[in-house]
């Protein structure tokens, strides 16, 4: 795969007319080209920035033949970015100081005045290597922190996911950064997953980095990367998150809970596209399509001073709300059978279905911990199932509505306080409904309507 991002040569020679005969070439090859007069100005453009090539004189003004400070160029160079690849220039004849060069890592040598089809050459070689070999690492890095395997199925046929289709399928072909909402389990991950599957660059790498969870400090060389020595446990140079996922997407999960200085520190990274690794003032030019996405309430967070609001901004371009699963219940039985193939086959089990009574405790559920708390009450009541059972029954699913105690299940009005008594005397008594009636007092018609009227039953 071509790499897209701009060529840059740093040339450095110290005679005006070798600098614009160089330029003029390069530039012709479509190259950005930038100049430095002396030593000290090339290690300053190298520190400031990144390269793919330089082309350095290796004969200054102070001193003509000797090559020394060229030669002590080189090292300078080479301290700062070890990958990066120099050709030395010669005028004076003799190969001597080309060959030093060379010993003390040059990638090879060119000799003033140059051949311009034979310059040009050697500098594509050298670029294309430098790619080549990025490449590679960044991949190498990137297969670590990979999910590996196939986009993971998205069930439901409810208005809300039918929208929700649409929505990633207009947005995910765009660059648009897409802030994705919702409660816990709804499927945040499964849509930044489906997002970058379905846009240009489902070949790159789809980066991972859970923005909370982690110290700032550790947070931040994970996502920018470190050189070696930028603290104390930095042993190695390290490639960030945001390198990774160059010409693909990063995906920041948890994006509320990112420490409000590297709250900061992202923010420019977004403005300017370029990343600092922590301990080196180079900058590196990142194109990194940015999927956030968060269970909490931005607005409230930007309110108390948690979050900031011209952060928000530059996440939120498209929102995607998900909407949490007993808003959608009708997508309860697919999702449900979904899980229950997908489980059986991994036990090997013969189950097939859902027995009534089983169903209605599925529908019945106010499921605060979502689809995943769906796939896992399947899951469990797979491993519960007698051995050659073919159907699921309801003490298979154990749901035990009234220990859960999230915010979802907590009632927030009389009726939602009738429904989880409801569903909890249901639950105690297996979806049995004639039971249940009975323990709460009612007919069996009476308690049919209200079940109805929660969606709970068709
Ligand atoms: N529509 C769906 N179809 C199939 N599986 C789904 C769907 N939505 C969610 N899942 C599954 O439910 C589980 C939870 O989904 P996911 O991890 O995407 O949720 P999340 O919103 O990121 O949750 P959290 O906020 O806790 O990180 C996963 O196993 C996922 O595969
Ligand atoms: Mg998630």
């Amino acid at each position: 795969m071509p790499d897209t991002s701009p060529v840059r040569v740093l040339i450095a020679d110290d005679q005006p007319d070798v600098l614009n005969a160089l330029r003029f070439l390069l530039l012709d090859e479509g190259f950005e080209v930038i100049e430095a007069r002396s030593p000290i100005e090339a290690v300053e453009r190298i520190e400031a920035a990144d390269f793919d090539l330089a082309i350095v004189d290796l004969n200054y003004t102070r001193d003509t033949t000797s090559g020394q400070e060229g030669l002590d160029l080189m090292e300078r160079i080479r301290a700062v970015d070890p990958s990066l690849p120099i050709l030395v220039m010669t005028a004076w004849s003799s190969v001597a100081g080309a060959v030093e060069a060379m010993r003390r890592g040059a990638r090879d040598y060119i000799e003033k005045p140059w051949d311009d089809e034979r310059l040009l050459f050697t500098v594509r070689t050298q670029i294309d290597l430098r790619r080549a070999v990025r490449r590679s690492q960044r991949l190498q890095a990137a297969h670590t922190r990979l999910q590996r395997g196939a986009v993971p199925a998205f069930i439901g046929d409810s208005r809300p996911i039918q929208q929700l289709r649409q929505t990633i399928e207009r947005v995910a072909p765009s660059d648009a950064a897409v802030l994705i909402t919702g409660e816990h389990g709804t499927g945040k991950e499964v849509v930044a997953t489906w997002l970058h599957a379905m846009s240009e660059r489902k070949s790159r790498a789809l980066v991972t980095m859970n923005a909370g969870g982690l110290a700032e400090g550790i947070a931040e060389s994970e996502l920018f990367g470190h050189v070696k020595g930028a603290f104390t446990d930095a042993r190695y140079d390290r490639i960030g998150c945001f390198e990774m996922a160059d010409e693909g997407t990063l995906f920041l999960d948890e994006i509320a809970n990112m420490p409000i200085r590297l709250q900061a520190k992202l923010l420019r990274v977004l403005q300017t596209g370029e990343v600092q690794r922590v301990g080196s003032s180079r900058l590196r030019y990142v194109n990194a399509r940015i999927i956030s996405a968060t269970n909490a309430d931005l607005a409230a967070e930007i309110a108390a001073g948690r979050f900031r609001e011209d952060l928000l901004y530059r996440l939120n371009t498209v929102v995607i709300e998900l909407p949490p699963l007993r808003d959608r219940r009708e997508d309860v039985d697919a999702l449900a059978a979904h899980f229950l193939a997908h489980y059986a086959a991994r036990y090997r089990k013969p189950l097939a279905r859902f027995d009534d009574a089983a169903l209605a405790l599925l529908r019945a559920h106010a499921w605060p911990g979502n689809v995943r708390e769906l796939a896992h009450a399947v899951e469990r009541a797979v491993l519960m199932a007698d051995p050659s059972a073919t159907g699921i029954s309801a003490r298979d699913l154990g749901l035990q509505p009234q220990r859960v105690s999230t915010d979802a299940a907590k009632p927030r009005s009389l009726e939602d306080a009738e429904r989880l008594f409801i569903e909890k005397v249901l639950a105690d008594h297996g979806g049995d409904v004639r039971q249940a009636a009975q323990q709460l007092g009612m007919s069996r018609s009476a308690l049919y309507r209200r079940l109805q009227q929660y969606g709970v039953r068709e």
